[in-house]
Order: structure tokens, then C-alpha cells, then sequence
């Protein structure tokens, strides 16, 4: 069995950080959520994982490498635009060949892995199988309407009045029979070729395509809310340690990690957060679910529930919450006079200021 992972796509919804990065390699928990993805397909037992690039093929050619550090050999397939993620199959033929596969969208989170759901479809081999859970609103997702013996009846992308609010989820199970449905579809509205039609097809011409419910925790990490959701939710399960260096005037309170040659002093960190190697943070609170990288400074600051990505800094600016700060950003106060706000924002940046 082999994976497909998908790391390419035009990553709209987390600008302005998609502007200049992949949104597949923003940390959660300091750790570019990709990497969870491709240690969940290793302790399932694949090794043979192809990786769809675009625009970010470099940088995510430099974050995974040849995959031996996650017991993986990877094969990159370049992908020139993001047209669907059953044109990602269709490009990938003959990096498949005739195995099986998962499909793994490369932001996506699934707490608990897959290997349950690899063994079972290895164990049943319906045609294809797709994992589904419960939303308040499925209206942007993929819907997805079972039969009485909970076969897959019907799919429809994004539908304005969803038949069920069982959504699917970002893994996906495929037998080759997969590859002759993302031939025969066309384009959807949107242009792109979307693989729930991919599905329809298979179900149309009566192939199984059977489905697991996981009520586990599952997040695509497309938007801002989402990512700063699952950054908390992993951060609970966060290993203590200090390995940075921490002065008596210091309190800690809780799970915190402190990366190598990190200096803390005259600071409360209250956890779970995580403070990356060589950062700096000095007369500063850092409230609960919060994650600072590598090579940052936070000083006279107060930052809490928020994400910040590597050489950054924020010095003497009150309190910062539930935000995702990108790399090399600094944050600094106004002068007094004039009172005014003074910004350099890039292209779809979004602010809010409490005035
Ligand atoms: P999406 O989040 O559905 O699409 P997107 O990346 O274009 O993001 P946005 O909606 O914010 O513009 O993609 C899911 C995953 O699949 C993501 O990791 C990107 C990847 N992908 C591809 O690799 N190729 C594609 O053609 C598409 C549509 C997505």
C-alpha cells in the first residue's frame, strides 16, 4: 500500500502567511502540521508516500527531504496548478502503479492516526472507503448521505442544503478502481476536479465504497480558528521540559516546554505552551495555549491562545490573544504622540485593533 499526500493547493484561506509559505508547514505545537500527517502514515505501516507539490514545492522539498527521517521514501509529484484533488490522483498514476492507497490532504488533523482505519480497509478492501464526523455546519465541506447498512449512498461538495451533517474527513482509501473515475469526470463549477465526483462515479456504477464515522477529534487546518484550535488541543498532551535556560524571578506554571538555548527571565509562563530554541522572553506573560518558535523575542509583552512562527518579535505591546503571528514579524508600540496606529501590512492581513 502505498500513501498520496497532498501539499500543494493555493492555501487562500491562511493569507497572508500563504503568501510567502506553504500552509502544510505552519507549526502546531512548534511542528509543521504536515509532519503529523506523514508520522501517522509511517505507524500505519506505508513507507512508499508520493507528496503533490506547487508553488511551495521547494520548501516543502527542504522540510521533508527524502523522508528517512520519518521512515519514508518519498517521490515528489509536481502538480502546475491546484485543479482538484482528483486531478492529484489522476497526475499521480504512475507513482501509484496498481496498489492501494491513502489519500492524505497535508493540512489536515487527525488526533489518533490511521492506522485502525488502514487495517480495517486492508482487512475489508471495499472499492474505496471514506472516513466522516459529525459538523454543526457542513455546508463547506464535502456531505456525504448513508444507506441503511451505512454504504455510501450519495456525496455532494459544499451543498447549500446538506442532506446530512456527516463531513468528510481529509483520508481517503482507494483501490486502482479509482483511477479510471478521475479519467471520466469533468471540471466542476469551481474548475477544479473534485474528488467526491470521483467518488459519485464509483458509487454510480455500483463499487463499494463503504465509510468509517470517527467521532475523534479531526480539524483541517485551513483557517485561522482551526489552527489555533488544534495548536491547543496538542499542546495539552505536551511532554514537560526545560532545556533553555530559566531565572529565579521565572514562574511556571503547568506544561511548559522550553527549547534549547532559550533564556526566560522575569516572566510567567502559565501552560500548555511551548517556547522554541534560542528565544528570548523577558518581562513577559505567556499565557496557555500558545506556541512560540524558534529565534524569537517577547519582551515587555503579554501573548496568549496564538501561534508564532520563527524570528519574531513583540516588544512592549500589552496583550496579544488568539492570533497567528508569521515569521520575522515585529510587533512594537507607537509613540505617544501622535496617537495613531502605524502599520506595514501585507496583502491580506487582517488586524484588529482594540482602540
Ligand atoms: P484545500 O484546503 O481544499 O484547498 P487550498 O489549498 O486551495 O486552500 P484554500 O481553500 O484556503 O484556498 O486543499 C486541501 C489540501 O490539498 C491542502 O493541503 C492543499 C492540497 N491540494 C493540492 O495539493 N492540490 C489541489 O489541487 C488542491 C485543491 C489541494
Amino acid at each position: 500500500m502505498k500513501a498520496l499526500v497532498l501539499s500543494g493547493g493555493a492555501g487562500t484561506r491562511l493569507r497572508p502567511i500563504t503568501h510567502t509559505s506553504a500552509k502544510q508547514l505552519v507549526p502546531v505545537a512548534n511542528k509543521p502540521v504536515l509532519f503529523y500527517g506523514l508520522e501517522s502514515i509511517a505507524a500505519a505501516g506505508i513507507t512508499d508516500v508520493g507528496i503533490i507539490v506547487g508553488d511551495t514545492a521547494e520548501e516543502i522539498r527542504a522540510a521533508v527531504g527524502d523522508g528517512s527521517r520519518f521512515g519514508l521514501t518519498v517521490t515528489y509529484i509536481p502538480q502546475h496548478a491546484p485543479l482538484g484533488l482528483a486531478h492529484a490522483v489522476l497526475i499521480a498514476r504512475e507513482f501509484l502503479g496498481e496498489d492501494d492507497f491513502v489519500m492524505y490532504l497535508g493540512d489536515n488533523f487527525v488526533v489518533g492516526g490511521i492506522t485502525d482505519l488502514v487495517d480495517e480497509f486492508r482487512a475489508a478492501r471495499p472499492d474505496a472507503q471514506i472516513l466522516l464526523t459529525k459538523v454543526p455546519d457542513p455546508r463547506s465541506f464535502g456531505v456525504a448521505e448513508l444507506d441503511a447498512d451505512g454504504r455510501v449512498a450519495r456525496l455532494e461538495e459544499k451543498p447549500a442544503h446538506p442532506k446530512s451533517d456527516l463531513a468528510l474527513v481529509g483520508v481517503y482509501l482507494f483501490t486502482p478502481a479509482v483511477h479510471e473515475a478521475v479519467r471520466a469526470i469533468t471540471p466542476s463549477a469551481r474548475g477544479e476536479l473534485e474528488i467526491t465526483h470521483a467518488l459519485q462515479w464509483l458509487i454510480d456504477r455500483r463499487l463499494k465504497v463503504s465509510s468509517t464515522v470517527i467521532s475523534g477529534y479531526w480539524k483541517d487546518t485551513g483557517n485561522v480558528e482551526d489552527m489555533l484550535e488544534v495548536n491547543r488541543s496538542v499542546l495539552e498532551l505536551l511532554t514537560p521540559g526545560h532545556e533553555g535556560s530559566v531565572d529565579d524571578a521565572t514562574e511556571i506554571i503547568g506544561r511548559v516546554r522550553i527549547g534549547r538555548g532559550a533564556t526566560v527571565r522575569g516572566s510567567r509562563i502559565v501552560g500548555p505552551a511551548i517556547i522554541g530554541p534560542r528565544t528570548v522572553v523577558e518581562n513577559s506573560y505567556i499565557g496557555p495555549s500558545t506556541s512560540i518558535a524558534e529565534n524569537c523575542r517577547v519582551t515587555d509583552s503579554e501573548i496568549e491562545y496564538s501561534i508564532v512562527l520563527s524570528g519574531s518579535s513583540l516588544h512592549g505591546v500589552g496583550r496579544i490573544e488568539a492570533s497567528l503571528i508569521g515569521r520575522d514579524v515585529e510587533i512594537t508600540p507607537a509613540p505617544p504622540t501622535p496617537a495613531a496606529h502605524r502599520l506595514v501590512l501585507g496583502d491580506h492581513s487582517k488586524v484588529q485593533i482594540s482602540a
